[in-house]
């Protein structure tokens, strides 16, 4: 096995076409498309029989770990359109001391700051920007909170792709910066990230950007749905009693639903479902309102505010989507208090040495939350999603200085 197997080897592909999510309708595979006809999001579809018999456990096990090992079930046809940074498999690291204090079941996270960008939305732009270079895309634009942006500017940079990124005036700066520096036009909006998205839409309408906004194109779903492949293979091919995912547009959540049925098409797991549990800030919690309220359509969250900006979502265009899988999956959808949060966040570094990033940290204080009200229980396996680097979010000073001048007392420090 060579590193690279995965990027240099041509593997049979098997996709057949798209369907539109809500209404079921076809579209051809290998063509330029944004949502369907219904306007809405697309899901890519496969001969699953076909990967079934092309496919097998042992064949897997022998290929490089990064992302690309799962090639028969993604979109991308030929390794010259694959466009890599190094798209690592990311590591499950236990969390025993809190699980032991919480008195709960294993808990896991899984870390996805570890991936190019550190962030778990280098998974969906790898896909989508393999696939706009496969078809010819020459400009691509997209609303941000920031980590999103940053993967679609180091991944059409790349691929000599064009890309023009907005993001709401308050993003922290070192996302703005970083998308700046991997080669794309950003520029801060004075509003939310649906606002950001209405002048995507505009720009598409007047010169003809292609729109890779959530789920707004096909394929940043089936970058996300390897959480999904992954994790269920790092797991013996099983799968967690829950998974607490930090949701705004919610690609990841909905991503590893489809991989879960994938799976089990291709006769890799069983029908055994982790309870899917959508995690949002008590801030902007589109999601958990319309849960709770028992619809299939979310609507808009005013004034929404939350440290966790990842997560500052007010409208999800996969909105019955995400409401789906929570349910078909018997989760739930649960808010968090940014006090919360940053409580979460703080315990798990000094207890744990896991610098999460606030939406991972939304996750442990969901879980902490649910453990507490019985929601889930104490015998259940958990898996948490730490979607970014905690290193890329400012941090507190919390420093204590000295004098080297002055004498030490050595013993008080
Ligand atoms: C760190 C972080 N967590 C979570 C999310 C939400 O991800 P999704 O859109 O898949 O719900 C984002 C999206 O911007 C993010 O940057």
């Amino acid at each position: 096995m060579r590193h690279n197997d995965n990027l240099t080897n041509e593997r049979p592909t098997f996709v057949t076409h798209l369907e539109c999510a809500y209404t079921g309708e076809h579209h051809p595979a290998d063509e330029v498309h944004n949502l369907s006809r219904a306007g809405k999001p697309l899901l890519v579809r496969y001969d699953l029989l076909g990967v079934k018999e092309a496919l097998s456990k042992d064949a897997l096990a022998c290929r490089p770990a990064d992302l690309w090992r799962y090639r028969e079930l993604l979109p991308v046809r030929r390794v010259s359109d694959i466009v890599s940074l190094g798209e690592v498999v990311t590591p499950l690291v236990w969390l025993p001391k809190l699980a032991r204090k919480l008195g709960g079941g294993d808990l896991i996270v899984k870390d996805e700051g570890r991936l190019p960008t550190g962030s778990f939305k280098a998974r969906g732009l790898v896909m989508a920007v393999s696939m706009g270079k496969a078809l010819g895309i020459k400009h691509m634009a997209m609303p941000t909170n920031g980590n999103a942006g940053a993967a679609l500017a180091a991944y059409a940079s790349s691929a000599g792709i064009k890309t023009t990124i907005f993001c709401p005036e308050d993003t922290p700066e070192v996302n703005v910066s970083e998308i700046a520096l991997q080669g794309a036009s950003v520029y801060r909006v004075n509003g939310l990230i649906d606002d950001c998205g209405k002048i995507v839409a505009e720009g598409k309408a007047k010169v003809g950007w292609f729109d890779v906004s959530t789920l707004k194109e096909p394929y940043r779903i089936e970058g996300k749905k390897t959480m999904g492949l992954e994790l269920a293979e790092q797991l013996g091919w099983d799968v967690p009693d829950v998974i607490l995912y930090p949701t705004g547009g919610g690609t990841g959540l909905i991503g590893m639903w489809k991989a879960f049925a994938e799976l089990e098409a291709i006769g890799f797991i069983g029908s055994k479902r982790p309870r899917m549990v959508a995690v949002q800030a008590a801030g902007c919690a589109p999601m958990v309102r319309a849960y709770e309220q028992g619809v299939e359509h979310a609507t808009r969250w005013e004034n929404a505010h939350t440290i966790a900006s990842g997560i500052r979502v007010p409208q999800a265009i996969g909105d019955f989507l995400i409401l789906r899988a929570v349910r078909e999956s018997g989760g739930f959808a649960i808010a968090v208090s940014d006090e919360a949060i940053t409580a979460a966040l703080d315990e798990a570094a000094r207890e744990e040495g896991f610098l999460m990033c606030p939406e991972g940290a939304a996750t442990y204080a969901a879980y902490k939350q649910s453990l507490a009200d019985g929601r889930i229980r104490r015998d259940e396996r958990a898996l948490l999603f730490n979607c970014a680097t905690g290193l890329k979010y400012p941090l507190p000073a919390v420093h204590k200085t000295l004098d080297r001048h002055k004498p030490i007392d050595f013993a008080a420090l």
